[in-house]
């Protein structure tokens, strides 16, 4: 058993040898005792169903049997990600119901954006609980459990909160952007977003920069999807001019737009691992994931990546998944589909569980990550070694 493991100039060479299936890094793995997650419905398992509406029917039929707060079938990236950390899936802070917050929480609301919108969720969708407020919330969080803890007579009175000395040593999560994204394609020319960027990717830095100052020390980053291939933009255009679409359907300057989030994001990632001492910073190339699928749909086993598993969407008629309406005098009742597990779009908007694990299963061993580290050791930094 021999691993050899070399640092170039903030980069890693990395030589991993592989004995009877195992996976060997040379490093011992990080043992995060918790994980805490900022985010949209990207990574929401429960937030925004708790603030307003509960999720409905059909969703979460594959893995849960019954709707779980989340914008699947079954579960989501992040819920990958605490299995594969052996960890307990994420209650969400908002939840007050049968929450456990022993390993973590989960901020992340369906709708949230990085940056303050100023729009209400019952007129677009927007999340009142943006990044901002998502980190108020977390250090309310950190305040009253670690009080609580401290105060707690009994055993059992601590058996659902996390450890306060624990909160140095968690994995802090990132996957928020899309909604920013999607509100400058609503409301924006690519220039003009461009303009507002920079001030988008501050909110971000300062989220981490202020988790760095509570202690916080391992950062989880995924940049933000290819928006131009979700099915239910496409459905909205009929009949799109040449030289709009790529070869797989996505729109191409909606995922310009998402690119160039994701270069600012990357470089804002770079600077921020020279400003915060002892921090590791992992930057999550998920655009790339799931653009590799969705361009290789068939060969991994997947119908076209246009198809939507739950929802109608034909001519200029729409009817959301698990919704019902009136078209052309008839009912629609807008279901799953038969086998959601061949489909990589749930809802038009959100992935299947089938996607998440397909996504999930190639970006935590690090072939989609800046450095290229395995989840489990995404706390080492290189100079360490
Ligand atoms: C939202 O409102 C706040 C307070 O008025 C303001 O500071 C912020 O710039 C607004 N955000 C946007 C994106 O307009
Ligand atoms: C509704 O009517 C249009 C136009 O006649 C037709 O093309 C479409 O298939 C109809 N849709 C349904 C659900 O019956
Ligand atoms: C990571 O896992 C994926 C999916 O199993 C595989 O295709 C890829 O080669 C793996 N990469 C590394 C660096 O192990």
């Amino acid at each position: 058993m021999e691993v050899v493991r070399v640092f170039v100039a903030g980069s890693i060479a990395f030589l991993v040898l592989s004995v009877l299936g195992e996976e060997l890094t040379g490093l011992s793995p990080c043992n995060f005792p918790a994980i805490y997650n900022f985010g949209d419905s990207n990574s929401d398992t429960g937030g925004i169903s708790a603030a307003f509406y509960p999720a409905g029917q059909p969703s979460g039929e594959t893995f849960f049997h019954e709707p779980a707060g989340r914008g699947s079938d079954g579960r989501l990236i992040i819920d990958f990600i605490v299995k594969r950390l052996r960890l307990p899936y994420l209650s969400a802070y908002l939840d007050s119901i049968g929450a456990s917050f022993r390993h973590g929480a989960n901020f992340a609301t369906g709708g949230s954006t990085i940056r303050q919108l100023n729009e209400s969720f019952f007129v677009t969708g927007v999340s009142p609980f943006s990044l901002d407020i998502q980190i108020v919330q977390f250090d309310q969080f950190k305040t009253r459990t670690s009080n609580l803890y401290n105060q707690a007579k009994k055993h059992s009175h601590r058996r659902n909160l996390p450890r306060p000395q624990e909160f140095s040593k968690a994995l802090y999560t990132f996957d928020i952007g899309q909604n920013d994204v999607a509100a400058g394609i609503r409301t924006m020319s690519n220039e003009q977003f461009r303009v507002v960027l920079p001030d988008i990717i501050d909110h971000l830095a300062s989220a981490i920069q202020h988790l760095h100052e509570q202690g916080a020390r391992t950062f989880w980053i995924h940049n933000t999807g290819p928006i131009g291939c979700l099915p239910v933009t496409q459905h909205y255009y009929h009949h799109p001019m040449p030289g709009i679409l790529d070869q797989h359907g996505c729109l191409i300057s909606q995922n310009e737009m998402a690119k160039e989030f994701n270069r600012q994001l990357k470089r804002r990632v770079t600077k921020l691992r020279a400003q915060l001492p002892g921090a590791a910073l992992t930057y999550v190339d998920i655009f790339a994931a799931k653009y590799k699928l969705i361009s290789n749909a068939k060969k991994q086993g997947f119908v076209d990546a246009r198809s939507i598993c739950c929802g109608y969407h034909e001519d200029y008629n729409h009817v959301w998944c698990g919704h019902k309406d009136k078209i052309n005098g008839t009912e629609i009742y807008a279901g799953s589909c038969e086998d959601p597990s061949l489909y990589i779009s749930w809802d038009g908007v959100h992935y299947t569980e089938a996607a998440n694990h397909w996504i999930a299963n190639h970006i935590l061993n690090g072939s989609f990550t800046d450095p290229p580290v395995p989840i489990t050791h995404a706390c080492q930094k290189g100079q360490h070694v």
